[in-house]
């Protein structure tokens, strides 16, 4: 192949990306969210479709243009975010799950606009938690042989939070990056370490968001299952 184009060696494969972060309703003006970009979500899935992959991207709140060439799904929640990737998920081959899931939601939704009252207090909030999807993905595969990959964005102990992550979620690779000053959120760049259930570790130096989905998809495909 000559320089620039890209093997489609993901060809007659299905895979699913998750992207962005989930936000949470408390009422009809207010959630809860996170700090997600969904900027790797997307790089992993335009980096698929090149590599011939037909693509799925559940996508929560990011705001940015449907990539040409993948099917979009656009979700807000967790549990909404649950149900789009179970679905797709039930023919495919790879499942990455590069979305920040809201690990808890508010127990009740409050269908008006909750007020400030006069003697100066204010709400407590209680929350439940959210269904853990890749928790899920990974115990219960649509597909035998289908590859389940996270991605966790850890401090202090990075590797070994990894390490104990991986095992936890029972996926088969697990992306891990510390979070830090220009890293990870909403930066063009990212660092990384990706974690495998068969005990390869594999650094990926500070560069584009764009060379870590490579990576991530180099990694994937010799766990694909071989029968397409
Ligand atoms: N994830 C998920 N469902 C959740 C929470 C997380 O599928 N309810 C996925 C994320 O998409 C990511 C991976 O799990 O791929 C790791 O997310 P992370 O927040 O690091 O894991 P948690 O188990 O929530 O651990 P922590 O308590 O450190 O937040
Ligand atoms: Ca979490």
């Amino acid at each position: 192949l000559a320089r620039g184009v890209t093997a489609p060696d993901l060809a007659g494969r299905h895979v699913v990306v998750s992207a962005g972060g989930t936000r949470e309703p408390l009422d009809p003006v207010r959630y809860l969210g996170n700090r997600s970009s969904g900027k790797q979500g997307y790089a992993l899935a335009k980096a698929a479709a090149a590599r011939g992959a037909r693509v799925t991207l559940v996508e929560a709140n990011t705001g940015i243009p449907d990539p040409a060439g993948v099917d979009v799904v656009h979700v807000g929640t967790a549990v909404q975010l649950r149900e789009a990737v179970l679905k797709a998920a039930a023919d495919a081959d790879a499942v990455v799950m590069a979305a920040a899931v809201a690990d808890f939601r508010p127990a009740a939704y409050a269908p008006g606009k909750i007020k400030k009252t006069d003697d100066g207090g204010a709400p407590t909030i209680e929350l439940v938690r959210n269904p853990d999807i890749l928790a899920e993905l990974a115990a219960d595969r649509a597909l035998p042989g289908q590859v389940v990959v996270g991605f966790a964005a850890e401090t202090d102990d990075v590797l070994a939070n990894g390490r104990a992550k991986l095992r936890r979620k029972g996926c088969d690779l697990l992306v891990v990056n510390e979070v830090g000053e220009r890293k990870t959120f909403g930066s063009e760049e990212n660092e990384a370490v990706v974690l495998a259930s068969d005990g390869a570790e594999t650094p990926v130096p500070y560069g584009p968001k764009e060379a870590l989905a490579e990576t991530v998809w180099d990694l994937v495909l010799p766990r694909l299952r071989s029968t397409i």
